[in-house]
């Protein structure tokens, strides 16, 4: 399977390439930044030009909402499958997105969150909530972070039905992905929090979702 990484000096990209690069099932034929860097693959300061350069399967992108959407929409025009971690995205993309994935016959895979932010961690807060029916959200990320509140604590608060002022949003160094959501009546609360502690938890999802975006054609955006 042959692979281009949108936003390769990224943490998320950096970790992403490193990691696939030893892998035998996956090719990493070159990465978009709109650095002048080395590296062992070719690096394009523009999508159009890796277009006509290249051939591959799918594009995994971890990088800069809106900057992103361009670059997604010209893959999927050119019938490149699609894998999105860029936070960010509003719900009107989605609509377009998925329009486009159909009518290219494409896999779009899009999630704010590749860890273990699953249909059974969705299923837990949706039973905690009946019983603990206030809900907010903290979410923790480091001083990078562009977006904010995050496309995981935004995603919660749509599965749980809660408004966006629910979410408090903190920035400080060190952190990779912290939430916190806290269930509360008068007399007791339940607090769960999901750490990120290295960029490794991300990684299976990651590739699960590759696999489905390009083996199944698989239109999955959450958003
Ligand atoms: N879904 C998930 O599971 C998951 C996990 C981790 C992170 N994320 C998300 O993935 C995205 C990237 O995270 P990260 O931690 O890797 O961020 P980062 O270290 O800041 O990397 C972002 C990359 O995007 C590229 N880029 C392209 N256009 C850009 C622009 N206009 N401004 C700034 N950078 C631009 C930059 O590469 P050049 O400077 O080389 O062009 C940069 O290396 C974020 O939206 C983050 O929230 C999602």
């Amino acid at each position: 399977m042959k692979i281009v990484i949108n936003g390769i000096t990224g943490k998320m990209g950096a970790f992403l390439y490193n990691y696939l690069k030893e892998k035998n099932e996956y090719e990493v034929v070159s990465g978009i930044s709109r650095q002048t860097i080395e590296m062992d693959i070719p690096i394009y300061h523009d999508f159009t030009s890796c277009l006509e350069n290249e051939t591959f399967d799918t594009l995994i992108d971890f990088s800069v909402y809106p900057n992103c959407l361009d670059v997604l929409k010209q893959g999927i025009s050119n019938n490149k499958n699609i894998v999105s971690g860029t936070t960010g995205y509003k719900k009107y993309d989605a609509q377009h997105i998925t329009y486009l994935a159909k009518k290219h016959r494409v896999g779009v895979i899009i999630s704010p969150n590749f860890s273990m932010v699953n249909k059974e961690l969705t299923e837990l807060i949706t039973q905690i909530q009946k019983l603990l029916t206030n809900v907010e959200i903290i979410e923790e990320h480091g001083i990078h972070k562009k977006d904010k509140p995050s496309g995981t604590a935004k995603f919660f608060a749509k599965i749980l039905n809660i408004d966006k002022d629910k979410i408090h949003s903190v920035r400080l160094p060190g952190i990779i992905a912290n939430h916190h959501l806290i269930f509360a009546d008068c007399n007791q609360s339940i607090e769960l929090i999901h750490k990120i502690n290295n960029r490794q938890a991300f990684i299976n999802g990651i590739e699960h979702a590759i696999i489905e975006a390009t083996n199944y054609k698989t239109i999955e955006i959450l958003i």
